[in-house]
């Protein structure tokens, strides 16, 4: 479920070139200037809810979905699959999007402006909304809610959109949507994967793949967006075997939980999860492998917590759930979801498709139909998550501002550098990256504009280490490592420089 609020209390922000500034406004500034993303088809005047990803963005949206590959499908021996985007009307309405996925909306009687109904009067009244329709209508009344944005207008009742691109197929145009989760192509599929692949519970399948929503209202950048990226799994198990292989390896780990009905988050290890019945075996394992890729990937653990949804909040298709929530300068932001699906999903399509989805299971000589465990990240709010947490403000030290990324998510490990474009160094400089490549880094090479510059693009797109090549290095085979952190330098043979980076890399020293 989309789920922020404003409610966040974030460090104030020292104004910039004279202007107060939030923290997400220098980020988009940053993001415009330095490639990180950018409003799609802008120079047609871009659509809201859609953005691109220029080359520094895209580098570092890749490392994040290949972490994520790694964690949750390869090191588990999960399967991934790649289902498509246009999805037959039937297929949405077993699943329940057709009736449910919506979002309720007021309009404005003068303006004619379509609002999120529950964002208005949350926003407004500083209240929770109880996810009815009439309560919303009573609030808007009772306070004398006009529009907020021509400030006059009476409001329309509140009334559900249905958020799914519709599409048609084919000369006839077969009624169907653009995904909006990557979920069900994944269900569908289930009987075939199951099939192929060993044919026994528990297996596990993810997808990592753009899904769309037509959002009522979408600011906010890259927090709310009309098309965007999820990476999910969907763990397929007998609900009468709930044991987790590896559970006892992280049972100890603890995350941070908010738990329903409670102020604050607190720290819980696995074991208090279940003991607390916010999650089963399966549920806990993956919440716990969660939080290590969102500390891995460089969110700050103090600025992040799960939530235990309330019943009134949880998906009509979970038993339970339980969401990431990560503060930022826009307030609360929910970037992932885990849920109890149960066998909701399988016995819909059971019942739409007319197929028999249901498995053999030979030491219990009977058909089931698995239940299943949900954990869905997207990509994009974590992007803008990161941006925020890993910005560093310009300091003595350092003239411009500069991101603090984990070398496993920077858009390049170390950028190799020419000291000047003169041909007698650029082509040794360009060697430097060819080795460095071969070594395994990812290495980007510039020879443009001057050296300081360099450096501070560099640093602007967070890569945390510089080599430079100079007339030194013609002499006596040495080049430079500059550290992104603290700006210091140190010479190194070049037979030495990729062994030692790696090094670097692996205890994360950033600084001489
Ligand atoms: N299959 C379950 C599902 O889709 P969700 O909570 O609606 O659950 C999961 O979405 C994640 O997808 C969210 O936590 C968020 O990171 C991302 N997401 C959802 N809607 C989004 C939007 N409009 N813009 C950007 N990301 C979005």
């Amino acid at each position: 479920m989309n789920q922020e609020n404003s409610s966040a209390k974030v460090e104030p922000r020292p104004s910039r070139r004279g202007v107060a500034t939030e923290l997400h406004e220098t980020i988009f500034e940053l993001a415009l200037n330095r490639s990180f993303f950018m409003p799609s088809n802008e120079i047609y005047g871009s659509v809201s809810g859609f953005y691109d990803y220029g080359p520094i963005g895209f580098q570092i949206k890749k490392n994040l979905e290949n972490m994520w590959r790694k964690k949750f499908l390869v090191e588990e021996g999960f399967l991934e699959l790649q289902s498509t985007i246009v999805t037959p009307e039937i297929v949405l309405k077993a699943s329940g999007h057709v009736e449910k996925f919506t979002d309720p909306v007021v309009s404005c009687k003068k303006c004619n402006t379509k609002l999120r109904a529950d964002h208005l009067v949350e926003r407004a009244l500083n209240v929770k909304w109880d996810m009815k329709l009439e309560s919303i209508d009573k609030l808007i009344r009772d306070n004398g809610l006009k529009c907020p944005s021509c400030k006059e207008g009476e409001l329309s009742d509140a009334y559900n959109t249905n958020l799914m691109f519709e599409t048609g197929i084919g000369a006839d145009s077969a009624h169907a949507f653009l995904r909006p989760e990557t979920a069900q192509g994944i269900f569908t599929s289930f009987p075939r994967v199951f099939r192929n692949h060993g044919s026994k519970l528990p297996m596990a399948v993810g997808q990592i793949g753009r899904s769309f929503r037509n959002e009522i209202s979408p600011r906010k950048g890259l927090v709310r967006m009309r098309e965007f990226t999820q990476m999910e799994l969907e763990y397929f198990f007998n609900p009468s075997k709930i044991e987790m292989e590896g559970f006892d390896e992280v049972k100890d780990t603890k995350v941070r939980m908010l738990k329903r009905g409670a102020e604050k988050p607190e720290w819980i290890t696995g074991t208090q999860m279940i003991a607390d019945g916010i999650a089963n075996q399966i549920m806990t394992y993956f919440i716990i492998k969660e939080w290590e890729y969102y500390v891995d990937v460089g969110l700050n653990p103090d600025k992040m917590w799960f939530r235990h949804l309330g019943e009134n909040e949880t998906p009509h298709y979970s038993q339970s759930n339980v969401d990431l929530e990560v503060e930022t300068s826009y307030g609360v932001v929910e970037i992932s979801g885990n849920a109890y699906r149960t066998d909701y999903d399988l016995s819909q399509h059971k019942k739409f498709s007319g197929k028999d989805l249901e498995v053999f299971i030979q030491d219990e000589g009977k058909k089931i139909l698995p239940h299943v465990v949900e954990v869905s990240m997207g990509v994009d709010r974590l992007i803008f998550c990161l941006l925020e947490h890993r910005f560093r403000e310009k300091s003595k030290e350092k003239e411009w501002e500069w991101f603090d990324f984990p070398p496993a998510v920077a858009p390049y490990e170390v950028a190799v550098f020419p000291l000047m474009k003169k041909p007698e160094l650029r082509e040794p400089a360009r060697e430097i990256a060819v080795q460095l490549r071969d070594a395994g880094l990812n290495t980007q090479f510039s020879y443009v504009g001057s050296i300081g510059k360099r450096y501070a693009r560099a640093d602007e797109a967070g890569i945390p280490y510089a080599v430079t090549i100079d007339y030194d290095t013609l002499e006596d085979g040495t080049v430079t490592i500059r550290f992104r952190n603290d700006g210091q330098q140190e010479r190194v043979k070049k037979e030495e420089l990729a062994e030692k980076l790696k090094k670097y890399k692996k205890e994360g020293k950033f600084t001489l």
